[in-house]
């Protein structure tokens, strides 16, 4: 996600901000800006590419005298990474500047508001249309009160921020704002400072101000005000943060892969975000913005969705929900077979290229020999810019956010996410969904990242279990239907993470063979989400339980009985049955991640495995 930095003092801001920066750049950016006021004037500088490079361009912070600025990494969520959609954002005649990570989910109707006030855009970026509202509100009131006009732009935008400002005509004042997205503020031996993340202050002070939600600092050089919305003064007690400089980049957490499970919520209700609308109460999808004609929908006789590793399981799960919801036909391959395979493809299969990184090499190949046949290819992709994303026909970019540990964790959750919303779209196009079943599906889709932080509330439960199977040598994760789908990632978590053998099993294969590796204590995770399969997986859960195996079940709030059959129960709370894997996979990674702790081993680093394949 994106980094924010902003320094006002007696000192010459541009190093400092760069220095913040480079202090940010675990939180992954694919550009990067400064912007310093000087003599009622601001100079931006800005470049696509790594922080180094800013840092060459201004003679290492030199080459832009002020004492007063603001700085920003860019993790692109609308717009591609370029210098142009780079950040610092500024008004035309550069009297404003702005820097902002989260998203502005009405930024489309707003730009139109202003385009038709005769407000003209750069960029393709929602930060942009912050930095022309500021001026809006600030010409209304004769730019005589920058608050005012902070405070009707807060008023206006929906979505998640936070903000640092420059004024042209306020000199030696840096402004911030919060809605959501983190912000901190702190005073170091010569001026004040503002700060996406705890990393960027910690060489000045540990002393921090946190701004809570729909809150407005001003910082001068002696002095730190904040201000609610309604622009009375509030007063802040500082915090004493007595992290390190590497648990900062965490968060405070161990990881960041723990880090990242708990940041599924914010994840998954961004990439709803994209695309869920709300009037009147009732709920319905906007997937005009992807691009992909109903024709195309209308008339598919097949998708096929062909990936790589978690994110072919994300496939997996969605063949069961599409075909489900939409009633179309659903392949699932795996991007190494598929480019190899000389696959039959009708003219009307669209074709569903699923990668976090966009950069995978066998599903980059797949995407290019689905190209070859002629078909055309959705991306459901996290990295802005990537090459499936630039070369895929149409892109729907998940709101994950940088992911940082090898193991994926809540990209996995926004793709699920992704392929729920298409799946609820296809449905309606073709006249399988109506609106009030549209309305109904949706409904549990926004409840999800509440129930997600519901299930984090578990995770010591779960670190308890898991410490008990640190030393497995075998287990087995076994499921029916979208279940046996979610199996796959549950095992493939603990084995990448943990290096223990695991198999995934669809639960009425096991007679078929793999019960005769069932021995006394061998655990076995048995997943029940889906109601019409409950009694069923109880019965296969009693064929592993009377051979000696050790049963985790994981089910729905209210499925007690199964404690009948179960050693050790996780329940997850009640939703639509297709959405239960979102929720579902939280205990499994968790159970994954504290079992690898257990082991002592480098959770984020797993032997062997890259964040990236971009090799065959
Ligand atoms: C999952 O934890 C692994 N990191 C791996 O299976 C990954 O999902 C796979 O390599 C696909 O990567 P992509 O989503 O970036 O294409």
């Amino acid at each position: 996600m994106c980094g924010i930095v902003g320094y006002v003092g007696q000192e010459q801001a541009a190093p400092i901000l760069l220095d913040g920066l480079s202090k940010l750049e675990y939180r992954g950016y694919d550009s990067a800006g400064i912007a310093v006021s000087l003599q009622s004037r601001i100079e931006v500088v800005k470049t696509k590419g790594r922080l180094q490079v800013l840092d060459d361009m201004t003679d290492s912070g030199r080459a832009v005298p002020g004492t007063c600025g603001i700085g920003h990494t860019r993790w692109a969520t609308h717009g591609e990474p370029s210098t142009v959609n780079a950040h610092p954002q500024y008004t035309k005649d550069k009297s404003i500047a702005v820097v902002h990570n989260g998203i502005i989910e009405n930024y489309a109707e707003i730009k139109e508001f202003l385009g038709k006030k005769g407000y003209d855009f750069q960029s393709q970026t929602d930060t942009e249309t912050v930095a022309v509202l500021l001026e809006y509100y600030y010409e209304e009131n004769g730019r005589t009160n920058p608050l005012e006009a902070i405070s009707k732009v807060m008023n206006r935008v929906r979505g998640a921020y936070a903000l640092g400002i420059l004024f042209a005509d306020v000199p030696d004042t840096v402004y911030a704002v919060r809605k959501e997205s983190p912000l901190i503020v702190g005073r170091s031996a010569t001026g004040t400072l503002i700060a996406s993340d705890v990393p960027a202050i910690l060489k000045y002070t540990r002393d921090v101000y946190y701004i809570d939600n729909l809150e407005i600092a001003r910082l001068t050089e002696t002095d730190i005000a904040f201000f609610n919305m309604d622009l009375e003064e509030i007063h802040k007690e500082s915090v004493h943060i007595d992290w390190d400089a590497e648990a900062a980049e965490k968060g405070g957490y161990e990881h960041f892969m723990v880090k990242e499970i708990h940041e599924e919520p914010r994840a998954v209700q961004d990439t709803l975000g994209t695309c869920v609308r709300e009037a009147g109460g009732h709920y319905h999808l906007d997937m005009s913005a992807f691009g992909v004609p109903e024709e195309t929908v209308r008339e598919a006789d097949r998708l096929c969705i062909v990936a790589c590793g978690s994110a072919y399981h994300v496939g997996m799960v969605a063949k069961y929900v599409i075909e489900d919801l939409a009633r179309i036909p659903v392949d699932v391959d795996l991007a190494s077979e598929f480019r190899y395979r000389r696959p039959i493809l009708s003219p009307k299969t669209l074709v569903i290229i699923i990668s976090q990184s966009g950069e995978t090499a066998d599903s980059l190949a797949a995407l290019r020999e689905a190209h070859s046949h002629g078909n055309k290819v959705l991306g459901i992709v996290n990295v802005v810019g990537s090459s499936i994303a630039r070369e895929a026909d149409y892109v729907f970019y998940t709101m994950a956010g940088p992911e940082i540990a090898v193991a994926t964790t809540k990209a996995f959750s926004t793709q699920l996410t992704a392929s729920f919303l298409w799946a609820i779209h296809f449905g309606q196009v073709r006249g399988e969904i109506d609106d009030a079943r549209a309305d109904e599906l949706l409904r549990a889709l926004m409840a999800l990242p509440d129930q997600i932080s519901r299930l984090l509330e578990e995770k010591e439960r779960i670190q308890w279990f898991a410490s008990k199977y640190a030393a497995a040598q075998d287990t087995f994760f076994i499921g029916r239907g979208i279940d046996y789908a979610i199996s796959m990632e549950g095992s493939l978590k603990l084995k990448e993470i943990s290096y223990i053998h695991s198999e995934a099993y669809a639960a009425g294969e096991l007679k078929h063979g793999t019960i005769s590796l069932i021995e006394q204590g061998t655990l076995c995770v048995c997943i029940l989400t889906q109601p019409q399969l409950y009694e069923k997986m109880v019965s296969n859960m009693v064929e592993v339980r009377s051979r000696g195996g050790y049963l985790m079940a994981l089910t729905n709030v209210g499925n007690y009985n199964v404690e009948n059959t179960a050693d050790f129960t996780v329940y997850i709370p009640r939703t639509d049955p297709h959405f239960s894997p979102v929720l579902a996979i939280v205990p499994l990674q968790l159970f994954a991640y504290y079992v690898s702790c257990a082991k002592g081993l480098d959770v984020d680093k797993p032997r062997n495995l890259a964040k990236s394949v971009t090799v065959e």
